[in-house]
């Protein structure tokens, strides 16, 4: 599989097919036991563990399936430390006003002070995904970004990460049960037991 800048890939198949070990692999967070991933001109296998905490932190955003959000801190602050983290010259000030405009875009600008706990699932997945975007990643890796979404919201969060990918050239892999939303992928792959096979439907122009 080859992903290249502004484009956006869906992975789909049935629950356990291994679309979130794939997910795992892509981020650098688990190593292959054959196989070579190379992302933004880094061969991950080459990289130590340090290499990769790096390699994640310049190159990469990522939408966990389960989150992952830091319960203590605000939505505002979960946000907008990943971008301090991503980006140190930045002021808190300014690093608090772009994770607000993030949190906004992604429909939430009416929720930055709330923690998690106090946030549906939802809205959770949503902070993760303004959080995964918000230093500019060359590479957006998101596990099912709309699967606690109701139809309507998904689509708002489907449309900022389209317009992630055609304005900041990001490339987007996103995992998803959801066919219409693999439908408005530019490329599709299948994944069925670890198997993963180019399934992109012809589009008519
Ligand atoms: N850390 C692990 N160690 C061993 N097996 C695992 C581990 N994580 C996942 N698996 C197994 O690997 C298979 C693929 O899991 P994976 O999480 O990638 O599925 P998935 O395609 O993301 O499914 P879903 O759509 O339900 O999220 C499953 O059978 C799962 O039980
Ligand atoms: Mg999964």
């Amino acid at each position: 599989m080859r992903v290249l800048p502004a484009e956006v890939v869906a992975i789909v198949g049935p629950s356990g097919s291994g679309k979130t070990s794939l997910l795992m692999l892509l981020a650098g967070l688990e190593r292959p036991t054959s196989g070579r991933i190379e992302i933004a001109g880094h061969d991950l296998g080459k990289l130590t563990e340090d290499g990769l905490a790096l390699f994640r932190r310049n190159n990469l955003g990522i939408v966990f399936q389960s989150f992952h959000l830091i319960p203590s801190l605000t939505a505002l602050d979960n946000v907008s430390l990943a971008l301090g983290i991503a980006s140190p010259e930045l002021s808190l000030k300014q690093a608090r006003e772009a994770a607000e405009a993030a949190l906004t875009s992604v429909g939430l600008g009416n929720r930055v002070h709330h923690r998690p706990s106090a946030l549906s699932g939802g809205e959770q997945q949503r902070v993760g995904l303004a959080r995964a975007m918000i230093a500019n990643p060359r590479l957006l890796l998101a596990d099912e970004p709309t699967g606690n979404l109701d139809q309507k919201t998904g689509s708002l969060v489907i449309d900022v990460m389209f317009d992630i990918a055609r304005k900041k050239h990001t490339a987007v892999v996103l995992i998803t049960h959801d066919p219409s939303l693999a439908a408005r992928a530019d490329r599709v792959f299948t994944m069925t037991q670890g198997e993963l096979v180019e399934t992109t439907a012809s589009k008519e122009a």
